[in-house]
């Protein structure tokens, strides 16, 4: 092209950082071996879109006279998908769901489209499987509609052209890194291109308020760009998480501009698909066993839903000199902080001994409102002490080792209560506001410090 020259850069695929030289560490997010080259041509405009309509939010409008009557949001029948998005997804939005290779997002989009077909014209992009794939796995969900249109391509001019012909009520694509610009001299799934096809996408779908929903991996050794480097174009992410091998799969929103992103979704995934699961707690509870020492059940909050959850912990003698510290599902770091605070404030000694602890059902858990259990589950393995089985405990624990009070513990109580649990440890300062329901029989021990709730166990 003329007026243009070839530059070489350095991006990072993980948070789309660019140098012009290579670092093995990203000076910005700090994951190694995720810098790889692109060639860019520089002098050239990046509008690649043909020439677009003006649009008539170029003028400014008092905010009064803008009404939001006209948000419209169509429910995807998944209400566990639905309570994510904030109630559906709202037309003309731009959805990114991102996940590791083969948790379950083409299979949640096809169910989408069992419901969505009956009311909208759906255009589905695959780049990564064929028509018959996909009608195979249709059929296995038992998705049969007529306004279902399947597309194989990877082409994203051609997709963008598609769209403004076809004009369809929804837009899935499946997945941006296998998506290609051609005016751009790297590879699909590098930074710049999914970069770009995203804007391609976006651009096409905001003109048309068609919404549109894009599908990217989440890729840990960077040879592909993840979601991280989109975040900041599309309204919404989700996230699906969970383990492989456990079928429970969790979604959540870590950006929204239609709605809370403290909300999460739990499935399961079983021979018939993803199915819904209306009460997580039941099931990260299902199986817990009994009368033995290193395990004891906290609450936490998601969104406006109060989920419980068992907390293990295993202490054991270490063999070595350094002591080994394993977290899953809680942070690491805060683990840390707890065994100091039990070292310090109750005397307990972690320090030759190997901890461990682990949040049951894949879940992780970012509320302080958790420390508590944790901490009682590491005493209680350390001590030997068997936590009983219908108690719950929550509350933040200080520095000091004091227990610091938590927000929503009404509804804690009785979520809990409603699940057969008898006693609850919480803390002190929560007592002030706790006016529990009439029928609600569960034993409340309110603890000032950390020492305090030991002794609540005998310990
Ligand atoms: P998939 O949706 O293809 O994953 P992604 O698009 O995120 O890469 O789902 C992959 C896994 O789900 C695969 O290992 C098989 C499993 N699965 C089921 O267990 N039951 C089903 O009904 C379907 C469709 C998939
Ligand atoms: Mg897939």
């Amino acid at each position: 092209m003329a007026g243009s020259k070839l530059k070489s850069m350095y991006i990072c695929s993980e948070c789309g950082y660019e140098s012009a030289k290579w670092y093995g560490k990203c000076p910005s997010c700090g994951e190694w071996n995720t810098m790889s080259e692109e060639v860019r041509e520089t002098g050239k405009s990046s509008s690649v879109l043909p020439a677009q309509k003006r649009q008539p939010s170029a003028v400014p409008v008092p905010i009064s006279q803008i009404t939001t009557e006209d948000e419209q949001r169509y429910y995807t029948g998944l209400k566990e998908l639905d309570r994510v998005l904030g109630g559906g997804i709202v037309k003309g939005s731009l959805v990114l769901l991102g996940g590791d290779p083969g948790i379950g997002k083409s299979t949640i989009l096809m169910q989408m489209c069992s419901h969505l077909g009956k009311i909208l014209k759906i255009l589905y992009i695959s780049g990564e499987e064929s028509k018959r794939q996909i009608k195979l796995r249709a059929e296995r969900l038992g998705v049969n509609s007529g306004n279902l249109y399947i597309m194989t391509e990877t082409d994203m001019a051609v997709i963008a052209d598609q769209i403004q012909s076809e004009t369809p009520d929804l837009v899935m694509v499946d997945s941006i890194q296998t998506m290609n610009y051609r005016e751009l001299s790297s590879s699909p799934g590098s930074v710049t291109q999914v970069r770009e096809c995203t804007n391609i996408l976006m651009r096409t779908a905001k003109a048309l308020d068609i919404p549109c929903i894009v599908v990217s991996h989440v890729n840990k050794d960077g040879a592909i760009a993840g979601p991280k480097v989109l975040e900041h174009i599309v309204d919404a992410v989700l996230y699906f998480e969970g383990e492989k091998q456990m079928s429970y799969r969790i979604l959540r929103a870590v950006k929204n501009r239609y709605g809370s992103t403290n909300e999460i979704g739990v499935f399961q995934m079983g021979d018939s698909g993803l199915s819904e699961v209306e009460n997580p707690s039941l099931m990260l509870l299902s199986g817990r066993p009994k009368n033995v020492s290193g395990t004891c059940v906290a609450c936490t909050m998601e969104g406006s839903r109060p989920i419980l959850a068992e907390i293990q912990g295993l202490v054991t003698n270490s063999g070595y000199g350094n002591a080994r510290r394993m977290s899953t599902g809680f942070d690491y770091n805060r683990m840390s902080m707890l065994l100091a605070v039990l070292e310090k404030r109750c005397g307990y000694f972690f320090s030759s001994m190997d901890t461990y602890v682990n949040v049951i059902g894949g879940l992780r858990l970012d509320e302080p409102a958790t420390d508590l259990a944790v901490a009682l589950a590491l005493v209680s393995s350390l001590k030997d002490i068997v936590v009983p089985e219908n108690l719950l405990a929550f509350g933040e624990v200080g520095l000091t080792g004091e227990i610091r009070s938590v927000n929503q513990a009404v509804l804690r109580v009785t979520e809990a209560a409603r699940l057969g649990f008898q006693h609850c440890i919480l803390p002190y300062h929560n007592l002030k506001g706790l006016v529990l329901p009439k029928n609600c029989t569960m034993e409340i021990i309110a603890v000032r410090n950390i020492r305090e709730a030991v002794s609540a166990l005998g310990g």
